[in-house]
């Protein structure tokens, strides 16, 4: 959830953006729509993935399991992910709502649900300047300093050997902030400079030295200006972080696409082997499409936003750097941009359709798209 989100969305963008993917254009990927999910498919994209040497899966929130739609929410993550993602459950205001309390009750269930499903875990997420509780803004900077090695150890040791990713840093670069690197002044900022991200990382490495560190990052996508600082700012970061001898494993990119933006996957791409030469391996976190601008009617808009999916992943999936790949949700039914509070920040103004099922937990055109583009990719 990025300040980025709250600029207003111009009509001109729409049309750069959804015809620089080919949206509407005859030359793009042709789709094979499925018969719907009545009939589920023979392969999951977990497995169709898998085929490739590419990880797949989701986000998932266990207080969407105990509602109405449990069982049906539950089923698509067993038919398709391979790795889970906990969207709340391990970020701090979730395990730390007051100082003195931990609340672990989140986080067990989905390990649990995990295990249950011989699926790993990406945990997101240990250091994030974002979302805090209240409480920390109230300590003093050694406070913060000692939560951040504490907070790392503690929740590092309770899950060791149950978790494979953590994004152990979430969003450092905010250049609305004004600071040097355009790096993103938080509270776990202005408590150490940027040396946050270089503490949180060795923290993480000397406590859960065979688990693999990911630094994840929004907006870095777009072919606008927004991108372009993003883009240059997290790659300088990074060859700062590997002069220094940083432990980093993978670089996550959210990837919450918009029909509204306007997108160069050449620069893009580009941008992600400077990434890969590096040393990293790149994790596609949090994909999804906003389509909540878009007018149309819904066949048009589910067309739109399969055809963003599939030239998307056409292009990142060249880069064979990239080994994961995770939608923030599978369903409408439960995607953040239902929430009122995201609607609002990000001026949402329709029922979203972003995900590649709808809100009845029936396939949608973007599932095809997926799993098109999966098959369509270069083995790893
Ligand atoms: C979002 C969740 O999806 C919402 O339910 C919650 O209210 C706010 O956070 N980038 C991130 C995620 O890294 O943690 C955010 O998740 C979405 C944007």
């Amino acid at each position: 959830m990025t300040r980025n989100d709250n600029q207003s969305i111009r009509r001109r963008d729409l049309l750069t953006g959804a015809a620089a993917l080919g949206v509407f254009g005859t030359s793009a990927p042709s789709l094979t729509f499925a018969a719907q999910a009545a009939n589920p498919p023979a392969r999951g994209l977990g497995a169709i993935a898998a085929s490739k040497g590419i990880l797949f899966g989701a986000s998932l929130a266990v207080h969407e399991l105990d509602r109405d739609h449990g069982e049906r929410y539950q089923e698509l993550y067993i038919r398709d992910a391979r790795i889970l993602t906990s969207e709340l459950e391990f970020k701090l205001s979730t395990l730390r709502p007051k100082q003195d309390a931990l609340d672990f009750h989140g986080a067990d269930r989905l390990i649990g649900f995990a295990a249950a499903h011989s699926m790993p875990v990406r945990a997101h997420t240990l250091i994030w300047d974002d979302d805090v509780p209240d409480w920390i803004h109230r300590l003093a900077p050694g406070g913060i300093s000692d939560l951040l090695d504490m907070h790392i150890e503690t929740i590092m040791r309770r899950y060791a050997g149950r978790i494979r990713y953590w994004d152990v840093v979430n969003e450092p670069i905010g250049p609305w902030d004004g600071k040097p690197g355009n790096l993103r002044a938080g509270p776990f900022y202005r408590a150490l400079g940027e040396d946050y991200i270089a503490r949180a990382f060795k923290a993480a490495r000397a406590t859960a030295p065979s688990d693999i560190l990911v630094l994840n990052e929004a907006q870095c996508e777009t072919a606008d200006e927004n991108g372009e600082t993003f883009r240059t700012s997290l790659l300088a970061l990074l060859r700062r972080l590997k002069d220094q001898g940083v432990p980093i494993d993978a670089i996550g990119f959210q990837s919450h696409l918009k029909l509204a933006a306007t997108y160069d996957l050449p620069v893009f791409t580009a941008f992600l082997h400077e990434v890969a030469d590096l040393g990293f391996d790149i994790h596609i976190t949090e994909l999804d499409v906003n389509d909540s601008t878009f007018p149309g009617d819904i066949a048009v808009r589910d067309r739109a936003v399969a055809r963003m999916y599939r030239a998307y992943l056409d292009a990142v999936l060249k880069v064979t750097a990239v080994k994961v790949v995770e939608t923030w949700q599978l369903s409408d039914a439960t995607s953040w941009m239902n929430d009122p509070a995201t609607q609002a920040r990000m001026a949402i103004r329709s029922n979203p359709r972003p995900l590649p099922y709808d809100a009845s937990f029936q396939r949608k055109p973007a599932w095809d798209a997926i799993a098109e583009a999966f098959d369509a990719a270069p083995a790893r």
